[in-house]
């Protein structure tokens, strides 16, 4: 029989060859937004190695959006057609390529992690931040501009126009970033939200945003193509956003139209305590699945083949995200498939080196 982990799922008409994917990574290599060379590689690497979805990084929907100078965008069509050469060899190889659709909120502008990751001054050309309020994200952070009611409105519409390009460079999915406290989990968080207007306040008003972008960009990209939306299920603290409101928040993004809610946790703040273990957040996307009745993956901390393929056949998750031990090693799904003794096409080049149990 089959592991489950190599069972293909097919979200809308896309068939996805397996339930491995590799979960959005920031390479922090762009100029001007636009993927470089790099991006080719790294991405097509893990295309060659066997995963069935690639999900390029977090990726600005506006240029201040970004986390670091030297983040990918698609606001301008520069940007679309460098990713339609990447997207191609990503598809050539069996892959889907995704893309992670993204506002870094009070968390943009900041440095990439080799030199510090902190606030960039103005002298390394720093931009004025935005959030939901003026409350800056941490000590030596600046204080974000807090968006009026017609700048959230258009933003909306820059997600969708983000979508739009995502479908001319050949992206097969988009998933929305609401997590990891940028900007739509700034709105989610009343940690970071302390808004009195529609935008704040009640859950319903907290979500209003995120499920307007989530509507947009459902309508902006092609309806056989999946929209995927990856959540913080818990900020890890008292009084903050937790998997009761992530579960209320995923039913409304299933009747938007979402396709599969990605469940990650943390980063609203720096301070939250976070019982960091192997398969720790798997919990969070067991019950959104179960609760809100929508398809999820599984992200963090998931290595082993054994692991995976536990919480794909116990149903926690639809298909579970790798992020650093893809970095590792970019064939962690064919060495996968070896592991639990399934035959799955190598690439032809490198037919070669294919174990023989598994040839
Ligand atoms: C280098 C690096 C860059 C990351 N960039 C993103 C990103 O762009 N978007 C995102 O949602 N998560 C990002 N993450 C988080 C990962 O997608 C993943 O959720 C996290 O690393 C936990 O999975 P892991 O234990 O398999 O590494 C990044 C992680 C790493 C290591």
């Amino acid at each position: 029989m089959t592991p489950h982990l190599f069972t293909p799922l097919r979200l809308r008409d896309v068939e996805l060859r397996n339930r491995i994917f590799v979960s959005p990574m920031c390479q922090y290599s762009a100029e001007d937004g636009v993927p470089t060379d790099w991006h080719l590689v790294h991405l097509g690497s893990r295309a060659v190695g066997g995963a069935a979805l690639v999900i390029a990084e977090k990726t600005a929907v506006v240029p201040e959006g970004r986390i670091t100078p030297a983040c990918t965008g698609l606001w301008n069509d520069a940007q679309a057609r460098a990713f339609a050469r990447i997207t191609a060899f990503i598809a050539a190889h069996g892959a889907a390529p995704g893309v992670q659709l993204g506002h870094a909120g009070r968390k943009a502008s900041s440095s990439v992690p080799w030199l510090g990751g902190r606030a960039l001054t103005a002298a390394e050309g720093a931009w004025r931040t935005v959030g939901p309020s003026a409350l800056p994200f941490a000590a030596g952070h600046p204080q974000p501009h807090a968006l009026t009611p017609e700048e959230i409105e258009a933003l909306v519409e820059r997600y969708a126009e983000a979508a739009r390009r995502a479908a001319v460079a050949g992206f097969q999915v988009v998933e929305i970033h609401a997590a990891h406290g940028y900007l739509l989990h700034q709105f989610l968080s009343p940690l970071s939200n302390r808004r009195d207007d529609e935008f704040g306040g009640s859950l319903e008003n907290r979500t209003r945003f995120p499920l307007a972008i989530a509507r947009a960009v459902r309508e902006a990209f092609p309806a056989s193509l999946p929209v995927f939306v990856r959540i913080s299920a818990t900020d890890w603290v008292d009084g903050g956003w937790d998997l009761a409101q992530s579960i209320a928040f995923a039913r409304g993004l299933k009747e938007a139209g979402v396709d599969l809610v990605d469940c990650s946790s943390g980063g609203a703040v720096p301070d939250a305590k976070v019982p960091v273990a192997p398969g720790y957040q798997v919990p969070f996307a067991a019950a959104v699945r179960r609760e809100a009745g929508i398809p999820t993956g599984a992200v963090g901390l998931i290595t082993e083949p054994e692991q995976a393929e536990r919480i794909v056949a116990g149903g926690e998750a639809d298909a579970v995200l790798l992020a650093r031990e893809l970095l590792r090693d970019p064939y962690w799904p064919l060495h996968a498939a070896s592991a639990l003794g399934v035959d799955v096409p190598w690439p032809k080049q490198y037919l070669r080196a294919k174990p023989a149990a598994a040839r």
